[in-house]
């Protein structure tokens, strides 16, 4: 019995230091696939370029709802819409 204790810790322990690793992925790749997976539900989704940073977020307060987006993920998206919108030098690094 101990030896199968032990033998379920070994296998457990392993996997719950991988976990956080999952919850921290890159935001940008993030809100990426959760704006081309949910903002495409009901139309094709506008390229982020069409529009400055200040309308995209009064588009996400509008539509976030809409698409089912938690206010977490709402973020997510708004940081990668920022970042290539048609003023993202403001909000960017160059390159990014
Ligand atoms: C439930 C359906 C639905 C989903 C999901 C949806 N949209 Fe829309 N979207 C619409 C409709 C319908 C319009 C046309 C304008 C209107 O009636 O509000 C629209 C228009 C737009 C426009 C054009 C600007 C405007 O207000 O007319 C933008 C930008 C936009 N959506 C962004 C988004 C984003 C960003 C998401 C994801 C968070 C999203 N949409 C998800 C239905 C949706």
């Amino acid at each position: 019995m101990k030896t199968l204790l032990a033998f379920l810790a070994l296998a457990i322990l392993p996997l719950l230091a991988l976990a956080p690793g999952c919850a921290s992925p890159s935001r940008g790749a993030d809100g990426a696939a959760l704006y081309a997976n949910r903002c495409s539900l009901c139309h094709t989704p506008y390229s982020p370029s069409d529009f400055p940073s200040g309308v995209w977020a009064a588009n996400l307060k509008r539509y976030g709802p809409r698409a089912g987006l938690s206010e977490r993920q709402r973020d997510l998206v708004l940081d990668y819409l920022r970042a290539h919108s048609s003023d993202a030098s403001a909000f960017a690094a160059p390159g990014s």
